[in-house]
């Protein structure tokens, strides 16, 4: 049997593409390996939103391909080969493979052919493919991604990810449902539901408020997390149907990449500051202890001082509990790139530090007000060291535990005892059981 080995850069979407590629490939007779040097094919899923993930894959295709024997297969799949598509073969001599997010279908065939000597690519756009009938190879364990939407119709002109995904489609809400509940019976309670603007989702009949209804209804789903919406798609059947389906967890990822108008106007973001703080409100009236965490970008072009000020102060006026901070980096193709007054990167990287020093403090001034309180927590998996186990509150707070490794996957009442100003340690108060 041949194996596969499969290593993940980028988003979740990654992530659950890889453990569809798995199952792509399980089902053409592949097994898989966790260690590229016993691997007859390697790939590598890549991201091509910042210029800095595509160096680092380029640098680690030059360590796989040291595991490279005569007949195995190097490839890279995902949104960097879609950007590059066949011109990364001739960037990276020893790849024979490209394939792009819409056409893993046709991997298995594509290996066979790498295999025998070929150098193969398939970066076509198939805007009805949702891999349907590919059941995912996931790592067992209490929580599982679910993808409901790929693609995206949006066009934020820094981002790459309208053409590398292809255009947005939603899973038909049934077909959602029915995964949800297979994972359910498999022992799975907690679901991040999936897509580039998650809550836009609609299969023609139905909506996001309703999938978030019915995937919270699925018996034995006691956690309903969804990444990234999009500020202006939090209607109010939407947030009518968050507070309505108890499943449905205390944080929302909600990025808004600046906090001046100004700027969100050049982004083509489809909101003002004031609309995002609205939608903020909007939440956290709806949705009692509702944390928020979102994706800022430092130094688009044409940014001022004045500007990046804007965005400071709306840490604290949105009142952030975490957030994702980048430096622009200009993307070929994306509309940015016409753009005038390119920030310099010293400017920018200074605006950055700037930025993390404010959403730093302010993270741990609202943790450091969280310790002694007690929070249900997910037994997720065992934690890096001393032995302890990591936990999720549904607030999306990292909290460690001692508790040994069978307590994965249940559900205890935790004080929050100490805090590293991000992650917690907690004990647990009252031991409960995981069942329902
Ligand atoms: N430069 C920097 N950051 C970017 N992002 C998307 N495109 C770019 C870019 N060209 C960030 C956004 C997005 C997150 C996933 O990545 O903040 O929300």
């Amino acid at each position: 049997m041949k194996r596969v080995y499969i290593e993940t850069y980028g988003c979740q979407m990654n992530v659950a593409d890889s453990e569809l590629m798995f199952g792509l490939l399980g089902g053409a007779g592949y097994a898989r390996a966790d260690d590229p040097a016993e691997a007859d094919v390697m790939l590598v899923n890549t991201c091509a939103v910042r210029d800095n993930a595509e160096q680092r894959v380029i640098g680690r295709m030059g360590e796989l391909q040291r595991h490279k024997r005569p007949g195995d297969v190097l490839g890279v799949v995902g949104c960097m080969a879609q950007r590059l598509g066949p011109a990364l073969l001739e960037r990276v001599p020893r790849v024979d493979l490209v394939v792009g997010p819409d056409a893993y279908r046709n991997l298995a065939d594509l290996i066979g052919l790498a295999g025998a000597g070929r150098r193969v690519s398939d970066t076509s756009f198939r805007d009805w493919e949702h891999y349907e009938d590919v059941p995912p190879v996931r790592e067992p364990g209490p929580t599982a991604f679910v993808t409901v939407q790929r693609g995206c119709d949006y066009r934020c002109t820094f981002c790459i990810v309208p053409y590398t995904r292809g255009a947005e489609r939603s899973r038909r809400l049934a077909d959602v449902v029915r995964e949800v509940a297979e994972l359910a019976a498999s022992g799975t309670s907690e679901v991040t539901l999936l897509g580039q603007t998650v809550n836009s989702y609609h299969d023609g009949t139905h909506d996001f408020a309703d999938l978030l209804r019915a995937v919270g209804a699925v018996g034995g789903i006691r956690r309903v997390r969804f990444t990234s919406p999009y500020p202006t798609e939090f209607t109010l059947r939407v947030v009518e149907a968050m507070e309505a389906t108890a499943a449905v967890c205390e944080h929302v990822h909600l990025p808004v990449q600046s906090g001046s108008d100004a700027v969100l106007r050049r982004m083509l973001r489809r909101y003002t500051r004031r609309a995002y703080l609205e939608v903020v409100a909007r939440l956290r009236a709806a949705i009692p202890g509702v944390t928020l965490s979102t994706d800022i970008i430092v130094g688009f072009p044409g940014e001022t001082e004045a500007q990046f000020e804007e965005t400071l102060s709306l840490i604290a006026e949105a009142d952030f509990d975490d957030a994702y901070t980048f430096k622009y980096s200009a993307r070929e193709g994306t509309p940015a790139v016409r753009l005038h007054d390119h920030v310099p990167d010293g400017v920018a990287a200074e605006r950055l530090d700037r930025l993390i020093e404010v959403v730093r403090a302010n993270a741990r001034r609202k943790n450091a007000g969280r310790v002694g309180q007690v929070h249900e927590v997910l037994v997720e998996r065992p934690a890096r060291r001393g032995g302890l186990m990591l936990g999720r509150t549904r607030t999306n707070h990292l909290v460690l535990l001692d508790l040994p490794p069978s307590a994965a996957g249940e559900y205890h009442r935790c004080r929050l005892t100490g805090t590293t100003g991000s992650t917690f340690t907690g004990a647990v108060v009252t031991p409960t059981l995981a069942v329902l």
